[in-house]
């Protein structure tokens, strides 16, 4: 059965429902694909693989569609070997195929398969006549490694666009946005986004700056759907993502060992709500995969974290969230933070210290509760974070 989204250009990418993570760190409670296309003209030109281990359904993908002819070109945008680690044996099928890729491109095929026959580099901005359609090449490097390009159809206005768009979540039958229910796709791209190639954004303000002068009808990335009737809502999330912009919200993110934390999470949650603060999502980072945790916070204006001291530092689940959020360095956050200890107090110090370090907007007096939940200033305390909070963000919106 052929997959057509749109005339000679078919979907040959697969679905993967039984890994449990993505890169071995990523939940996938709805699975993910593996998008790959086949764009058939005089010379038929194949974009991007999947990951091995679905080759069987892939090549059978690909014969259904055009039959017996050959792939006279493999086009590479990302090599990652999730889109890469089938290249060994389309080459065993098609030893014809000539690979096109840029200078970095080669130099990781050589690296990860040792092909060095058949390839044709690209640089920027280059097209490729292949019959009625013409390809060009978009060099996009960090979106998400330094090799990654997107690839156009000039008179189709179809982009390939590699890692960029993607999300998690595997495809129900249906690979064009307009043809399904799109409505788990956003938070999962969001998810992808932030945990996946959220360290790059402006690398990724770039390349969106790069493809901006060309006219899209279809964007068609390596995981998820392809975006054609919600493509200027796609186009508007990944801009304000690639420049950390936020939306109205606020995440609360503690660790708690006996409670007390995790009490005075509440106490501020609720407080912020009375305060007409709407959008408030609360993760105990011990239950709560630190994808969803880090996908929240880049959607959400303001972060509160909440953590004990633990062997005389951050809890380490929050200490490991801080080092993620570090690493993706992530900007103009509206910030406040809690927490308790036992014989010395570090945690709030710790968290506070953080916050200056990544420039942050550090509101409220932070709140450190010793030894459990006696004190009864405490609840006052949060709350007058939360009232502190919650003017600022009425300031900034
Ligand atoms: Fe889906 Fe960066 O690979």
């Amino acid at each position: 059965m052929t997959n057509e989204i749109i005339k000679d250009v078919f979907y040959v990418g697969v679905n993967d429902r039984t890994s449990e993570l993505f890169e071995r760190l990523w939940p996938l409670p709805l699975g993910i694909s593996y998008n790959s296309y086949l764009i058939k003209d005089k010379f038929n030109v194949l974009i991007d693989t999947v990951e091995h281990t679905h080759n069987e359904l892939f090549f059978k993908s690909i014969k259904d569609a055009i039959g017996d002819e050959p792939i006279d070109y493999l086009v590479i945008n990302h090599m990652e070997p999730d889109h890469s680690s089938s290249i060994e044996e389309l080459i065993f099928h098609y030893p014809e195929i000539k690979i096109i890729g840029n200078c970095k491109t080669l130099s990781m095929l050589d690296g990860f398969y040792s092909v060095t026959d058949n390839t044709v580099e690209v640089k920027d901005g280059d097209t490729l006549c292949i019959g009625e359609n013409t390809l060009s090449f978009h060099i996009t490097p960090m979106v998400h490694w330094p090799e990654t390009m997107m690839t156009y159809i000039l008179n189709k206005r179809v982009l390939f666009s590699g890692d960029a768009f993607g999300s998690f979540g595997a495809l129900e039958g249906a690979v064009v946005d307009e043809d399904m229910d799109i409505a788990y796709f956003w938070d999962e791209m969001y998810r992808y986004y932030s945990n996946i190639v959220g360290k790059y954004g402006a690398p990724v303000a770039k390349a969106m700056a790069k493809i901006a002068p060309l006219s899209i009808d279809m964007v068609c990335s390596t995981h998820g759907p392809v975006w054609k009737k919600y493509l200027p809502e796609v186009m508007d999330i990944y801009t304000r993502m690639s420049r950390y912009q936020a939306e109205d919200g606020v995440v609360i993110a503690y660790g708690s060992m006996y409670g007390h934390t995790a009490a005075m999470a509440g106490y501020i949650a609720e407080a912020l709500s009375a305060n007409g603060v709407e959008n408030i999502v609360v993760h105990d980072v011990s239950k709560s995969d630190i994808s969803y945790v880090l996908r929240d916070i880049f959607k959400y204006k303001c972060l509160i974290i909440g953590s004990p001291t633990y062997s005389g530092a951050l809890f380490p689940k929050i200490d490991a969230l801080v080092t993620q959020i570090a690493l993706r360095g992530i900007t103009n956050r509206v910030f406040g933070c809690f927490g308790s200890y036992s014989w010395a107090g570090v945690a709030v110090k710790k968290l506070s210290a953080f916050a200056g370090s990544m420039n942050w907007c550090v509101t409220g007096i932070p709140v450190e509760m010793k030894q459990g939940g006696n004190d009864a200033d405490i609840p006052f305390a949060c709350k007058e974070l939360a009232v502190a909070i919650a003017n600022e963000l009425k300031k900034q919106s």
